[in-house]
C-alpha cells in the first residue's frame, strides 16, 4: 500500500503569521498532526528550517513525545540541526537543500557534490537508530552517490513533474525520468518516496512511478483543509493513493522467457 506522509509546515506558517514569538498560538501543528493520523495518515512530516520560519523546536518535540506514528523530520545537513534530531529521534530524516531566500524547497539535495559530509551524517543517525532519506532529483548521478553515502531512501523531488502537468508532452518525459530513477533505485536497494508539488489533479498520474513506498504532501493537503476540514482533506487523498499497484507487470510478450 502507498503510504502519505502528511508535511504539517504550513499550519505552523498560519501560526507564526500571527504569534510569532509567543510560547502558544493557533493553528497548533501538534493536533493538526493529530487531526492527520485519526484520518488515516502513515507519517507525519515537519521541516526543520535553519530560520525557523514556521516549524519551531517545540512542536517537533511535543508531535515526538504525543504521537504515535512515523515521525519524518526534513532538515539541512548542518551541525546545529543534526543536534536536534539526534535529541529528537525521529523515525527518519530528509535530508533537504535550504536556502534562507527561498519560499520552500527548490531543488534537489546534490549528494554526488557532499558525499563526505552526507556519509557522516548517514553514519551518525544509523547510530541513532534513525533512517535517511536524500531529497534528490531523478537523476542517476545523485541515485548512485545516495547509495554510496549510506542513505535507506532517496525522495525524488516531483517539482518538475507538478510544475508542468498542463504540458502533456514535457509531462510525460519527466514522469519517465520519475519511473527510470525508482526503478533504479530500487535495483540499487534503495528504497523511494517522493513530494512536493503533489496535489489532488496530478497525484492519479503520478501513480505510474514503480516502487513508490511513501508521498510527501504538504501544501495541497493545507489549502484544501481551509475548505473542508483537514480529516476530510486526508481521507480525500488517501482515496486518490489507493489504486496504486507498485511495479507494473511486464506486458504480455515482454516478460522473463
Ligand atoms: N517533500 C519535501 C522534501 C519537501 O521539502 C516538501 C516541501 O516542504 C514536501 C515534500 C511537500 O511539498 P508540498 O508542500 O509542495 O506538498
Amino acid at each position: 500500500m502507498l503510504k502519505l506522509g502528511v508535511n504539517i509546515d504550513h499550519i505552523a506558517t498560519l501560526r507564526e503569521a500571527r504569534y510569532r514569538g509567543l510560547a502558544s498560538g493557533e493553528p497548533d501543528p501538534t493536533l493538526a498532526a493529530q487531526v492527520c493520523v485519526a484520518a488515516g495518515a502513515h507519517g507525519i512530516t515537519a521541516h526543520l528550517r535553519e530560520d525557523r520560519r514556521h516549524i519551531l523546536d517545540r512542536d517537533v518535540f511535543l508531535i515526538r513525545s504525543k504521537i504515535q506514528c512515523r515521525l519524518n523530520l526534513e532538515m539541512a545537513n548542518v551541525p546545529a540541526i543534526v543536534d536536534v534530531a539526534l535529541k529528537l529521534k525521529p523515525d527518519i530524516v530528509c535530508l533537504v537543500p535550504e536556502r534562507r531566500q527561498e519560499l520552500t524547497t527548490e531543488g534537489g539535495l546534490d549528494v554526488a557534490g557532499s558525499e563526505e559530509a552526507l556519509t557522516r551524517t548517514c553514519q551518525k543517525m544509523a547510530q541513532a537508530g534513525i533512517e535517511v532519506s536524500l531529497f534528490i532529483d531523478p537523476d542517476p548521478r545523485q541515485i548512485e552517490a545516495s547509495r554510496r553515502v549510506g542513505a535507506q531512501f532517496v525522495e525524488l523531488h516531483t517539482g518538475r513533474f507538478a510544475s508542468h502537468f498542463d504540458d502533456s508532452t514535457v509531462c510525460a518525459a519527466v514522469l519517465k525520468e520519475l519511473a527510470a530513477g525508482a526503478q533504479l533505485a530500487h535495483e540499487l536497494g534503495l528504497k523511494v518516496n517522493a513530494g512536493h508539488g503533489l496535489n489532488y489533479s496530478n497525484v492519479p498520474t503520478l501513480l505510474e512511478v514503480p516502487h513508490l513506498v511513501e508521498l510527501n504532501i504538504g501544501h495541497a493537503i493545507v489549502s484544501r483543509a481551509v475548505f473542508c476540514g483537514l480529516g476530510h482533506a486526508v481521507g480525500e487523498m488517501l482515496e486518490l493513493m489507493k489504486p496504486y499497484k507498485g511495479p507494473k507487470a511486464p506486458a504480455e510478450g515482454q516478460g522473463e522467457p
